[in-house]
């Protein structure tokens, strides 16, 4: 309950708790029920009086009727958890408003008005980092989706757009920089020590991309000159410690504006652009217009503190807040239920931009990675919605691998479709057409088939019908003719027992025998539940490629012999067809019965992987890297967490054993160019710390020494992390030296205090939950941060040996840990729900264990609407 609310109630009724006020089961949202809102809000003042226990919060909205809504007799405002002070209208003071819940409604005759309203919050006590909280000793704010109601009452809805003029006085010693959306206006001194800042954003926006920051900060300041001739003013803002570590992010943020000139016509349209770094956030960062802020973990990056991998993650994240300029902030959302219009298509900007700046493929198998790790597994679950949802409870539950991950994945076929030229086209009318406006992915949809010459209409499916569909491929060769039957199935998710085929764009290619090449490749667009395509002209029966670039988000079931996937495995001109091959061979054996042969294709097509002079390092240690445990577990029916790890490990130490040589020697040889900059020394120490491993794998007592040398004489954060991830998962004094060294030497940067967290708790050891305990005891711990929370318990979730421990024990942590979130922050409590919501697939025994904890969080008692929607979508 939160007693802010007690002084409310202008008849003096008393307010209840949340819990009470709260209906148990909380309301579901549906799509279709979308209504325009009565009114609209042209322009809003904000007047802060900033401090940390309060602030106070004067809101100066001016209101007209909305014309494309049915007119209301009265105005309705969100809010959460505020103290209400007063309310005026065109400047008399009014008692003849009420509250609904949390919402303020007050009454209006028609036509325009100006509303004041005054009230009051306690950033310090705001755990749920949503609104205006503290962090560090500064003052941030978090409004997507639904925060702004927490700073002040307002339709919170991301349909009314406004102008925002916003003031912000507070004490000048704490909060020298005063910072929010759009340019500078004013600034001064007052009296007592306090100063003020006022800020003005001439594009309307909605409500979730206000922002604002106070507090000691320092910046690093840049230029861009736009392509339109404007001179934009950069800022990188963080604590002055932390100055060393934001050339990466300037420089990123440079790269990120000028890709988007170049790639999709798209410029900057403010004389300032300020990114700010936050200790505590629930998320990555937020594009809030003209100031993104950031967690520190993906701006702060140097070669002491950041691996190659967190390097690519911050450029990834700047890019990504940065393009949503205009995918997201230019043309907004409607309604939650288009979240994927501004999300997917962002994630695939992103994912396009870095791309272009380090190459395609190692970056392709890499996304696609993530894809079928965290998205397949949600779209085979309890949880499984469409890219676009049809209903929620609570929106913070929707920003999913489904929403952004797959979204983009959606539009990139839309964009094999149409070819790059008429792709850009189209994106150009949906931004021509839509700019300032609030728009629906059908409004995308319709842009790209205007733009782009298609007709989507029954590609429209993919942004209704949740799972991953499954295509299965026999091949007939006859005269000189190869005939693909391809059937496609969707299969049934929660809500959606019938599904219809979807255009699926496969990109393949067929092999000669003989030559070992192929005439070119074809994109062939499967769209009914069972279709066949031939090619003529092949002598001998050909070796298909198919998905080639992973063109489609769909799992391939092909009857190929081992031989031809150890061809393709070391001859694919499709790096990430080449890469799939292998993948194939590794699941067919891991997944499979134990099989000699099977292994030993393995081994074949490894030898030819490490023998092939022409690819570079990165690409050999792609290729052989084994899939991840939870890629293992989705693409199992019902698996045995144990027995999958066993196998999993004993061909790592199978394949390590059998190339101790040549794994030994690239350790060795591979030393030198590891120090060298550039993509070379990134390609390098991917290679080698992946051979380190294997050689562990295969060998502990010589792994250990090897790993601790290369601990040692570490150049740099990815080869120190990729000497103590080997180490942390074997026993003795390396292990311990070099944990302990880590620790000492990074106490002071937290971003490195939470790696150390995570080796440990990544480490598949026999004790690893018994060690993940003595963690959540030790002094560096502590739940108030978000980063070191999923530090140790989202990566104890990850692992198999901790989570899945036989005992039921990893269970009982992860639902003592929902519980203990739960209020505190909901959002991030909420985050761990899905992990023992995947039940189903796991074998009887566990299965039991999972439910019961998860029955014993849904009889725990007042639940928040995140953790309460999860929780019962979980027991299904
Ligand atoms: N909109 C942010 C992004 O993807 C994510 C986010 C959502 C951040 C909600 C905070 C809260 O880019
Ligand atoms: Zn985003």
């Amino acid at each position: 309950s939160n007693p802010q609310t007690a002084a409310n109630g202008p008849s003096g009724a008393p307010i209840l708790p949340d819990a009470a006020r709260e209906p148990h089961e909380p309301a579901i949202i549906r799509r279709k029920d979308y209504e325009p809102f009565a009114w609209r809000v042209p322009e809003i003042r904000l007047d802060f009086d900033l401090g940390l226990e309060t602030t106070r919060v004067e809101a100066t909205l001016k209101v007209t009727p909305n014309p494309d809504a049915e007119a209301a007799p009265e105005i309705r405002l969100d809010g959460d958890g505020l103290v209400l002070e007063s309310v005026a209208v065109d400047g008399e003071q009014r008692t003849d408003w009420r509250r609904e819940g949390e919402a303020l409604i007050v009454p209006l005759s028609p036509g325009e008005h100006v509303l004041n309203v005054a009230t009051r919050i306690a950033p310090s006590a705001n755990t749920q980092l949503m609104g205006l909280y503290a962090s560090n000793g500064m003052l941030c704010t978090q409004c997507e989706a639904e925060g702004f109601r927490r700073i002040t009452f307002f339709p919170d809805r991301p349909d009314v757009l406004s102008v925002y003029t916003v003031r912000m006085e507070a004490d000048a010693g704490a909060f020298p920089v005063l910072l929010s959306n759009g340019n500078p206006v004013e600034q001064g001194t007052l009296e007592d020590g306090r100063h003020f800042a006022e800020w003005h954003d001439p594009w309307p926006k909605p409500s979730y991309l206000f922002a604002l920051v106070a507090g000691d900060l320092v910046a690093r300041t840049d230029r861009f000159t736009t392509c339109g001739g404007r001179e934009v003013e950069l800022g990188v803002w963080v604590r002055s410690e932390d100055l060393p570590r934001t050339s990466h992010a300037m420089e990123s943020l440079k790269r990120s504006m000028k890709w988007d000139e170049e790639t999709f016509g798209r410029e900057y349209d403010l004389d300032r652009f300020n990114i700010v770094a936050v200790g505590d956030f629930n998320m990555g960062a937020m594009e809030n217009k003209g100031l993104n802020i950031f967690n520190t973990k993906y701006v702060l990056a140097d070669e002491e503190t950041a691996t190659d991998d967190d390097f690519d993650a911050v450029e990834g994240v700047i890019g990504h807040e940065y393009f949503h300029n205009w995918s997201g902030n230019r043309v907004t959302c409607r309604d939650w239920f288009q979240l994927s219009l501004k999300e997917g298509f962002t994630v695939l900007r992103d994912q396009l931009f870095s791309q272009d700046l380090h190459g395609a493929a190692i970056k392709r198998i890499g996304d696609v990675r993530v894809l079928r790790a965290v998205q397949f597994p949600e779209d085979s679950g309890p949880f499984a919605h469409p890219i676009r949802p049809d209903s929620y409870k609570e929106i913070s539950n929707f920003y999913t691998a489904t929403v952004y991950n797959k979204g983009a994945e959606v539009i990139r076929m839309m964009r094999e479709l149409a070819g790059e030229a008429a792709f850009r086209k189209a994106s150009d009318l949906y931004f021509e057409r839509h700019d300032g406006e609030a728009a629906t992915c059908e409004d995308f949809v319709r842009s790209m088939e205007d733009g782009a010459g298609l007709d989507l209409a029954q590609f429209r499916r993919w942004y209704e019908q949740a799972g991953t569909p499954k295509v299965t491929v026999e091949q007939a060769y006859a005269g000189d003719a190869i005939t693909l039957t391809l059937r496609q199935s969707v299969p049934a998710t929660p809500g959606q027992p019938d599904k219809q085929p979807v255009p699926i764009p496969l990109k393949v290619a067929l092999f000669d025998r003989e030559s070992g090449a192929h005439s070119g490749e074809t994109l062939i667009v499967l769209d009914k539940a069972e279709q066949s395509f031939t090619f003529d002209g092949h002598t001998s029966a050909p070796i298909l490629s198919i998905n080639r670039g992973f063109t489609a988000p769909v799992v391939i079931e092909r009857e190929i012999s081992r031989d031809d996937l150890v061809f393709l495995a070391g001859n694919d001109d499709d790096s990430f067809a080449r890469h799939e091959a292998m993948q194939e061979l590794l699941l067919a054996y891991l997944l499979g019965d134990e099989n000699e042969d099977a292994r030993e294709a393995i081994g074949t097509a490894a030898e030819a992987i490490l023998a092939d002079d022409a690819l570079d390092h990165e690409m050999r240690a792609e290729l052989l890297s084994l899939p991840p445990f939870a890629y293992l577990a989705e693409r199992s029916e019902v698996y045995d967490p144990g027995a999958m790890v066993v196998r999993r490990e004993g061909l790592k130490t199978w394949l390590g054993e059998r190339f101790a040589d040549r794994f030994a020697s690239l350790h060795d040889t591979l030393e030198a160019p590891a120090r060298e900059a550039g993509p070379v020394g990134k390609q390098a120490r991917r290679m080698r710390s992946l051979a380190l491993g294997y050689v562990a794998a295969a060998d502990p007592a010589k792994g250990a020494p090897r790993a601790l040398a290369q601990y040692r004489e570490a150049q740099g954060m990815t080869e120190r992390q990729g000497a103590l991830a080997v180490l942390a998962g074997l026993d003795g004094p390396e292990r311990e030296e070099a944990l302990a060294d880590f620790y000492t030497r990074f106490a002071d940067n937290a971003l490195v205090i939470d790696k150390w967290f995570t080796l440990q708790a990544t480490a598949l050891r026999e004790d690893v939950l018994g060690e993940i305990e003595q963690l959540a005891q030790h002094p560096s711990f502590t739940m108030s941060n978000p980063n070191r929370v999923r530090a140790l318990y989202a990566v104890m979730a990850g692992n198999p040996l901790a989570f899945h421990d036989a005992s039921g024990a990893g269970y009982r942590m992860i639902a003592d840990l929902i519980l203990e979130l739960n209020l505190k922050n909901p959002q991030l409590a909420a985050r761990f729900v899905p992990s023992l919501g995947r039940y189903r697939r796991v074998e009887p025994g566990r299965a039991a264990l999972m439910r019961a904890e998860l029955e014993r969080i849904a009889e725990a008692g007042e639940l928040s609407r995140d953790v309460s929607e999860q929780v019962s979508a979980s027991l299904g």
